[in-house]
């Protein structure tokens, strides 16, 4: 028996390549990581940009203990199995009345991981509607092999390269992920997906914890990830520490090295030395 999904559930992940909503928190603990956040913007002066967006778990406890959550891994462990490592984290925060997009795509193009069983928790810290610009999802379109992509380097897109599919993605097919504070979904690596701006005059949030089993590879570099769940038999990445304090040195490090490797893959082929702000 699944641990949190119901078997149908579990079916439809595998299926069509995505399943939503899964309640994870409550409306109020979603308001507190939402405040995490904002409190550490507030101190800065500015939204979390740049390699900050990435692998933030390694940064702050509070995304640290998101990452362990044992709703979450419950249901990714459904999905993918019992031995589980937190590849990477990625906010996607589309800021009030901003053109911010996210471009047609499959997560696979460029990150390197083989074989593809990848699953994204993406879990929303806000409302996420068709007017902030959910996520719009291809069902089953992870069954297909991997679609050539372009990169566009486009100002407003919120991907690593701008990379967008290069053929027609008919979007007459396409699902709308739409989730209150506390709910998440889950999609596959090869799912094609993409969002539109955000129109309306609050922030949406939602953070994107990506987990692998341990036997899955990463064929660009030499990477390192968390174990958060059961056993690491494969260590065919190397293992991360979990941050003690928010921003402490040693978290600085432990990022600071964990993001270097993931640019190096991601940007293979490019001449770029981090994650665009
Ligand atoms: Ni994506």
């Amino acid at each position: 028996m699944p641990k949190l999904l119901t078997p149908a559930a579990v079916e439809k992940y595998h299926s069509a390549g995505y399943h939503f909503p899964v309640r994870v928190l409550s409306t109020a603990e979603a308001a507190s990581y939402r405040r995490r956040l904002e409190e550490h913007e507030r101190k800065t002066g500015a939204p979390l940009q740049g390699n900050w967006r990435h692998k933030c778990h390694l940064l702050f406890t509070w995304a640290d203990e998101l990452v362990h959550h044992p709703k979450i891994l419950d249901a990714v462990e459904d999905v993918i199995g019992p031995n589980v490592l937190c590849w990477t984290t990625n906010f996607f925060i589309k800021e009030a009345n901003n053109p911010g997009f996210v471009s047609w795509h499959q997560d696979a193009t460029y990150w390197g991981l083989d074989p593809d069983d990848v699953v994204t928790a993406w879990v929303a810290f806000t409302e996420v509607t068709p007017a902030n610009g959910y996520m719009q999802v291809i069902p089953g379109s992870h069954k297909v092999e991997q679609l050539p992509h372009v990169d566009t380097f486009h100002k407003d897109n919120l991907l690593s390269r701008g990379q967008e599919i290069a053929v027609e993605v008919d979007k007459s097919k396409a699902v709308g992920i739409a989730l209150q504070p506390g709910e998440m979904s889950l999609h596959h690596i090869k799912l094609v997906h993409g969002s539109d701006p955000n129109r309306t005059n609050d922030r949406r949030i939602g953070l994107a914890i990506r987990y692998i089993p341990t036997y899955v590879r990463q064929t660009k570099v030499r990477d390192s990830a968390m174990l958060v769940r059961g056993v690491d038999a494969e260590r065919n990445f190397d293992p991360e520490p979990r941050p003690q304090r928010d921003l402490d040195d040693a978290a600085l490090a432990a990022h600071a090295d964990a993001v270097g490797r993931q640019v190096k893959a991601l940007y293979s082929g490019t001449d770029r030395q981090q994650f665009r702000a």
